[in-house]
């Protein structure tokens, strides 16, 4: 059996904004999939709707569903705003059953609640979302885009055990809020581990090179338990993997990275 991976898999794959290269066509995603689940690349996350309608039909083609884990987070459709990448919605009775449906699965693996400040509603949707676990149509809980102050928020009887943030070489600014859900138990799941692609030409010439760099900086962090990355090309899986198979960064290459820092940032 395949061990799983701590690189997962994101759902802006799936799209065609918010990366480099155009949307992969159906059967390329298949393969991508395919070969995330061939070596335990389990995670799968989803943020928007569309992505959740991609995913679980790539999973019910493949007719591999059960091997996946899949995330998903409260963004939905709206009238007259189909076809583009909306905010969040604080979650109401109605949507994990839209969710279900456009996942074409009979559960989510990790319900993902996008943070905010509001005390009340974010008790509700806690609620809310025990409640679907107790159904059997959730089984963890997770906070997204999370800054310290929301894990104040929590109340003691919570049923959070992932957290999700933005975590890379450029926006190191989670680390505290990581460290502090690590002490509290959590789970902890970086984003965007290249800024998605967009700062990989500014580190190196060989975009692969920044790539592998950038990847095994994050995932050698130890407050991080995964780590997710979106891929739009069937070969960034395998690179993907071999830097993760490489390790840490030696000194060399984390004094080169540190030098960039110096200069850029
Ligand atoms: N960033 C956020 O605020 C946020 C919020 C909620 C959820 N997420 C989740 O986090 C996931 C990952 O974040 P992200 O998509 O923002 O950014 P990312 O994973 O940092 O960057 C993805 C980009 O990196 C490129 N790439 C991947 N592997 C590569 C390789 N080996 N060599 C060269 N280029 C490579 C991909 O290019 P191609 O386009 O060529 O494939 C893709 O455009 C999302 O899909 C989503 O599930 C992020």
């Amino acid at each position: 059996m395949v061990s799983r991976s701590k690189l997962g898999l994101g759902g802006h794959s799936f799209i065609e904004p918010l990366g480099n290269d155009p949307k992969a066509p159906f059967d390329e995603q298949c393969d991508i999939v395919t070969s995330c689940l061939d070596h335990g690349i389990c995670l799968m996350d989803t943020t928007y709707y569309q992505e959740r309608i991609a995913l679980g039909t790539i999973l019910n083609k493949l007719q591999r569903r059960e091997e996946a884990r899949i995330m998903a987070w409260n963004f939905f459709k709206e009238r007259g705003k189909e076809a583009e990448l909306v905010g969040f919605t604080p979650y109401q009775s109605h949507h994990v059953d839209i969710m279900l449906s456009e996942l074409q699965s009979e559960y989510v693996d990790v319900l993902v609640i996008h943070s905010h400040n509001d005390k009340k509603k974010l008790r509700q949707e806690l609620e809310l979302a025990s409640q679907w676990r107790l159904e059997g149509k959730v089984k963890e809980i997770a906070l997204g885009m999370v800054r310290r102050e929301h894990l104040e928020l929590l109340p003691d009887n919570h049923p959070i055990s992932y957290i999700l943030a933005p975590y890379n070489f450029f926006n190191q600014s989670s680390a505290v809020v990581f460290a502090e859900a690590r002490e509290m138990g959590f789970k902890v799941c970086a984003l965007s581990p290249f800024v998605r692609g967009w700062k990989l030409r500014e580190i190196a010439d060989d975009p692969a090179y920044a790539a592998d760099i950038l990847l095994r900086w994050v995932a050698a962090q130890d407050v991080i338990d995964h780590v997710i990355v979106s891929m739009r090309r069937r070969e960034w899986v395998q690179a993907n993997l071999e830097s993760m198979a490489r390790g840490p960064l030696n000194s060399k290459e984390l004094l080169k990275l540190n030098k960039f820092r110096e200069v850029n940032l």
